[in-house]
């Protein structure tokens, strides 16, 4: 079908993803665009709760979300893996053993983000399961900031492995521990009855089509 639809040749796509979605969302965007070559696309990043409201005001055509809002009026299309990790700075104590115990890494001070984030609502999620308790010293409003606040020492946290990506990782750890990673996945979504423009319906198809293990690959 998305050869048909090559006869596609302007238009605007809206789409709004969450914080965590920004590292690989916009390589999904270039391999559609180099289909689509002369569409706009408008693209805004907020954090979970900021693109739920969006969402609810039917702003977008697509919202991508790992823990999307519960609504039979949504449709959701699953299409990759996320994983939570925990990190630490190279030098730190937890980073030199090979396995670290989730009571350990509990007392360690803990950076979290912020209410309405859905990174924190997947830990908040993974903690009350197993009655755990964080040692939360620090509240921070960004992965990028969390990183840093990471390296200088400040404390250890848990983000998305996407977060880690194309030299991301350098000054940090991910720390094995068994009860990680924390597993959920990606969701593009859309408003059911919301009429759909050619260029969402060639979005969905090529989200639905696309070779997930070379986007995988294109973004670890
Ligand atoms: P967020 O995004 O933590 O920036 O809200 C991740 C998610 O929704 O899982």
């Amino acid at each position: 079908q998305l050869t048909n639809m090559r006869g596609l040749t302007a238009g605007t796509l809206k789409l709004s993803v969450v914080t965590t979605a920004q590292y690989f969302a916009p390589h999904l965007i270039a391999d559609f665009c180099r289909l689509y070559p002369h569409i706009d696309v408008h693209f805004t990043v907020g954090n979970r709760q900021q693109i739920v409201d969006r969402m609810e005001q039917g702003e977008d055509d697509f919202c991508i979300f790992s823990h999307p809002p519960q609504h039979e009026g949504y449709q959701l299309v699953e299409f990759l893996p996320n994983r939570l990790v925990a990190i630490a700075p190279t030098n730190h104590p937890l980073s030199q053993q090979s396995k670290v115990s989730w009571k350990e890494f509990c007392q360690a001070p803990f950076l979290m983000r912020e209410r309405g984030s859905g990174t924190r609502h997947a830990i908040e999620e993974h903690l009350k399961q197993r009655s755990s308790q964080p040692n939360v010293r620090m509240t921070i409003e960004s992965n990028e900031a969390i990183k840093h606040s990471v390296m200088s020492g400040l404390g250890v946290s848990i983000l998305s492995e996407h977060t880690l990506t194309f030299g991301g990782q350098s000054g940090l750890s991910v720390l094995q521990i068994d009860q990680l990673p924390i597993v959920t996945n990606w969701y593009l979504v859309r408003i059911k009855n919301k009429p759909v423009t050619p260029i969402a319906d060639a979005l969905l198809t090529f989200v639905k089509q696309m070779d997930r293990q070379a986007l995988l690959a294109d973004i670890e």
